[in-house]
């Protein structure tokens, strides 16, 4: 029997290459597909693959499709996501939305007991603690997708977070490290990113992927925010887990065991390689990839975090830490700043000065439902907004 798959955002760079992937097995089943606007798109992959059932969130694209598309079904807005989950009779959902509104998606999944392929890292930043809980007491996996935690994932051979109870015996290790290229930026000064443009930043060295987590690694909130997905994929507490910048990207991740050994996880930068980990986890199949020629690529380079020309990441590690309703609003925070930036509203190194406003302002709440997360989401979204007009 393939495995029942419903790909959340498949239009998208995870979602294209998610249909890649199941293009070339005859293991996975896609019996649902969603997207925002790209209509067109989405019907037609839709069509090619048989699928009955897709959501769009936008209502006006969602008209569209119902009226060109008699063949399935269109659900739409937010809770048309949430329907397609929870009747999807999915065995996995991938969910490649971009930003918090992948919570509601996950969420949903994981309370239906539905084993959950994540590339939507915003969900555990926004919702880490809930999340990972969910994931308990359902018994349902989380099997991350963004190519340094899936590394991490298959280094530290965990069955279902944040349990350690695989491969490598739970207590060995000791540190868990991530890699950042350090985007198209590295090594500039704050002077030289004074003046940087949306074109620029969206011109990633080793990777290509949707514009807002370009962004998101141009000023290393990227690695700010999988910071958070890590300390609640893997349990491990924030002063346990460090980054290191990596232009080449060969090297995804790293843990150091209890004996002083340290496991690297390689590969080429090509996220069809994590996604097939992810989509047929706990099997390996083949992809397309070249095998790893070291002696071609020569050389590996790792230089620390210019934190000063890069503040994203510890504003990353001190919402991080001081948890509660902080992640939430760094991530929304951000949201909004990184949207700002590519509508040309906001300088780059504004993105940060409007998140560290939003986070003096706001600080931290407790967290004892997700309802207090959409709060404090909207309400960060508010001062967020008052401050980037603020500097217009
Ligand atoms: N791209 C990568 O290589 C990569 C690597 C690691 C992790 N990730 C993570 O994977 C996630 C997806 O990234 P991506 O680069 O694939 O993004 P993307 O190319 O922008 O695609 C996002 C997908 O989600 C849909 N979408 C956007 N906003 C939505 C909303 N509010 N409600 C419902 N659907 C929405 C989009 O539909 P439309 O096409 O209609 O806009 C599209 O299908 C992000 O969390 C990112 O951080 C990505």
């Amino acid at each position: 029997m393939p495995k029942r798959l419903l790909i959340l955002g498949s239009t998208g760079s995870i979602g294209t290459q998610a249909l890649d992937i199941v293009s070339r097995s005859a293991e996975l089943e896609v019996v649902g597909l969603s997207a925002a606007n790209s209509w067109e798109l989405l019907v037609e992959q839709a069509s090619t693959l048989g699928v009955g059932r897709v959501a769009l969130s936008d209502a006006s694209a969602a008209a569209r499709a119902s009226e060109q598309w008699i063949d399935g079904e269109v659900l739409t807005g937010p809770e048309g996501l949430i329907e397609l989950v929870v009747s999807s009779g999915a065995d996995l959902v991938l969910n490649a939305l971009v930003g918090s509104a992948g919570l509601g998606p996950t969420v949903s999944a994981l309370a239906e007991g539905i084993d959950l392929a994540l590339a939507n890292k915003e969900s555990l930043v926004v919702g880490g603690e809930l999340v990972a809980a969910l994931a308990e007491a359902t018994g349902a996996r989380l099997i991350p997708v963004d190519s340094e935690h899936s590394a991490l994932h298959q280094l530290i051979g965990i069955e279902a977070a944040p349990v350690a109870t695989g491969a490598t015996r739970a207590g060995t290790v000791d540190r868990l490290l991530l890699t950042a290229s350090g985007g198209p930026f590295r090594g500039h000064t704050v002077e030289q990113l004074r003046d940087v443009t949306v074109a620029q930043a969206l011109v990633h060295p080793t990777w290509s992927m949707g514009a807002k987590i370009t962004v998101d690694s141009a000023t290393l909130m990227n690695k700010g925010l999988e910071l958070i997905e890590a300390h609640h994929l893997f349990g491990f507490s924030y002063d346990r887990i460090d980054v290191v910048v990596h232009p080449q990207s060969i090297i995804h991740g790293m843990v150091t065991l209890c004996d002083g050994a340290a496991l690297a996880h390689m590969g080429y930068p090509d996220m069809r390689v994590p996604i097939a980990y992810a989509l047929h986890y706990p099997d390996r199949v083949d992809v397309p990839v070249p095998a790893l020629d070291l002696a071609a690529i020569g050389q590996l380079d790792f230089a620390p975090v210019d934190t000063q020309a890069f503040a994203c990441l510890d504003l990353a590690r001190a919402a991080a830490r001081a948890g509660g309703t902080a992640p939430c609003v760094l991530n929304a925070a951000n949201e909004v700043a990184v949207h700002a930036f590519l509508s040309e509203r906001l300088p780059f190194l504004g993105i940060a000065a409007v998140i560290q406003e939003a986070l003096d302002e706001l600080g931290s709440q407790p967290v004892h439902s997700f309802d207090a997360l959409y709060d404090a989401d909207r309400e960060a979204r508010r001062v967020t907004e008052e401050a980037v007009l603020a500097r217009a």
